[in-house]
């Protein structure tokens, strides 16, 4: 194996983590669909696929440095979304606990002068700038449209496909 096994088993536990991110955001998704917001559903749809996608390359990367899967259960995502706002907020703050776990494994691969995984974990450091910038902007557009108006936030996310 060529990385630690502190690194396999942070690693693997960010496959959970990148998981539980795509469900929460699946149901984030199904919350709009149901309110008739099809923008808003897509964009979280959209963010779905991207968090399998982030887990699906913590498990190519796990399998090329001849580390083990072990994927920890995925805890239920939160049903009671209530609001575009609280969607947001709830986004935000997992991005932001994205960010956080991504440092941490970066900070053990400079510790442990693990070049390979700082190399394979820059792409997430810059993701993570993209998606917590992204989840920022939205949040300040759905306040700035308040709830009665969120149909304005539907507009503003077909004119900026
Ligand atoms: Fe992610
Ligand atoms: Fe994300």
């Amino acid at each position: 194996m060529q990385i630690s096994n502190a690194m396999a088993e942070r690693m693997n536990a960010q496959v959970s983590n990148e998981l539980g991110a795509s469900n929460q955001y699946l149901q984030i998704a199904s919350y709009f669909d149901g309110e008739g917001l099809f923008k808003l559903a897509k964009f979280f749809y959209d963010q779905a696929e991207e968090e399998r996608e982030h887990a699906m390359k913590f498990v190519h990367y796990l399998m090329d440095v001849g580390a083990a899967l072990g994927i920890a259960a995925i805890p239920a995502t939160k049903t009671e979304i209530g609001t575009a706002e609280n969607a947001f907020v709830m986004s935000l703050g997992w991005e932001q606990e994205v960010t956080a776990q991504i440092n941490a494994m970066m900070d053990l691969a400079i510790q442990e002068k693990d070049y390979a995984s700082q190399a394979f974990l820059q792409w997430f450091v810059t993701e993570q700038v993209e998606e917590v910038s992204t989840m920022e902007n939205m949040l300040q557009i759905v306040r700035r449209s308040g709830e009665k108006n969120i149909l304005m936030v539907e507009a503003y996310l077909t004119h900026s496909e």
